[in-house]
């Protein structure tokens, strides 16, 4: 069943966070929704402009609206990530997503508020909530590349101001997250003094965090044992998940750390079974690990164990 982020934050609040898990293809679908229903998790189906272009974003829908079918019991939403205006508007339209981001974190705050404001009404409009950023986080995406110079934390004194004029209905901040998978050098951490002067600026407004992956080392090991060279990753501790939902994040967004499952799935496949040209026995695995990852991470998060309680909330 596909429900706004709205409404799986208003259940989340204060307690745990939902995972937003990005996808790309049929397989990590498939394992995605395996995994939420394996450990009873709400979650939410992350779509970025890269992936809507990949596999086209009309491929995409197919997918999860047959997963929808296949996996009636899940509860989830779907979700644009990083949009700009004009992909916004194409998914508000397209009467698919139920919720989008506005990634304008790049303009001025003065531009940012604007054109966030023109996506917040033409979604509203249709019973689509929208996320917005303010802060810059650093790190590369397929469509953004901030270096490290450039990103910048959020400043708690301008997060109500955002709030209050834009009506968006979450924000993603910037608190020394970064996307991909070289997130920190030495003892680098989370802001979590930041982050509690956000939440105290706007009590109960859901705050999502960007760039949460946890890049196992345990994962790079595997990787680099079959044949991988990525040297120097580092993630974002998953033991401090539930201390940020307690001061209002209610959405952890993961990529990187798929993306690690596939890569050592993959590799060590390919190392072991040398002889194989079959793409099945592998996706068979892929899909199995993925889920595993899934339904590990939603431990983390909090989310796990969360679902009979959030219908039962739908329900009222
Ligand atoms: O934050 C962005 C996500 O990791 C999506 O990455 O744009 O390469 O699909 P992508
Ligand atoms: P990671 O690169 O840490 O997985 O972050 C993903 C993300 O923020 C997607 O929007
Ligand atoms: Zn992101």
């Amino acid at each position: 069943m596909i429900v706004t982020t709205k409404k799986l934050f208003e259940h989340a609040y204060g307690k745990y966070a939902i995972g937003a898990y990005n996808i790309n293809n049929a397989e990590q679908i498939i394992g995605l929704f395996r995994g939420n229903l394996d450990s009873k998790a709400p979650f939410i189906v992350q779509i970025s402009k890269g992936a809507r272009e990949y596999t086209s974003k009309i491929m995409l829908e197919g997918l999860i609206r047959s997963a929808d079918q296949m996996f009636p019991e899940a509860i989830f939403a779907v979700h644009l990530d990083h949009g700009d205006e004009e992909t916004c508007y194409d998914c508000i339209n397209s009467g698919f997503y139920s919720s989008v981001m506005i990634d304008a974190s790049a303009l001025s705050f003065e531009d940012n508020i604007a054109v966030t404001k023109r996506v917040v009404d033409a979604a509203h409009a249709k019973g689509i909530v929208v996320e917005a950023e303010l802060g810059k986080l650093g790190g590369v995406e397929e469509h953004v590349s901030v270096n490290d110079a450039d990103a910048k934390l959020t400043d708690p004194d301008s997060v109500k101001e955002f709030v209050d004029r834009t009506h968006v209905d979450s924000l993603a901040v910037a608190i020394g997250t970064s996307h991909g998978a070289f997130k920190f050098s030495g003892t680098q951490s989370l802001h979590f003094d930041v982050l509690a002067e956000i939440q105290k600026r706007v009590p109960g407004f859901p705050l999502v965090l960007h760039g949460s992956s946890s890049v196992p080392q345990e994962e790079i090991d595997r990787i680099n044992a079959a044949g991988g060279n990525i040297k120097g990753a580092k993630g974002v501790d998953p033991s401090q998940f539930k201390r940020a939902a307690q001061l209002g994040v209610t959405k952890i967004n993961i990529d990187t750390d798929g993306r690690l499952v596939w890569m050592r799935v993959h590799r060590e496949y390919f190392r072991d079974h040398p002889e194989n040209f079959d793409f099945r026995p592998i996706g068979k695995i892929f899909m199995a690990e993925y889920a595993k990852f899934i339904a590990d991470k939603n431990e983390k998060l909090g989310s796990a164990g969360q679902l009979d309680s959030v219908r039962e909330f739908l329900s009222k």
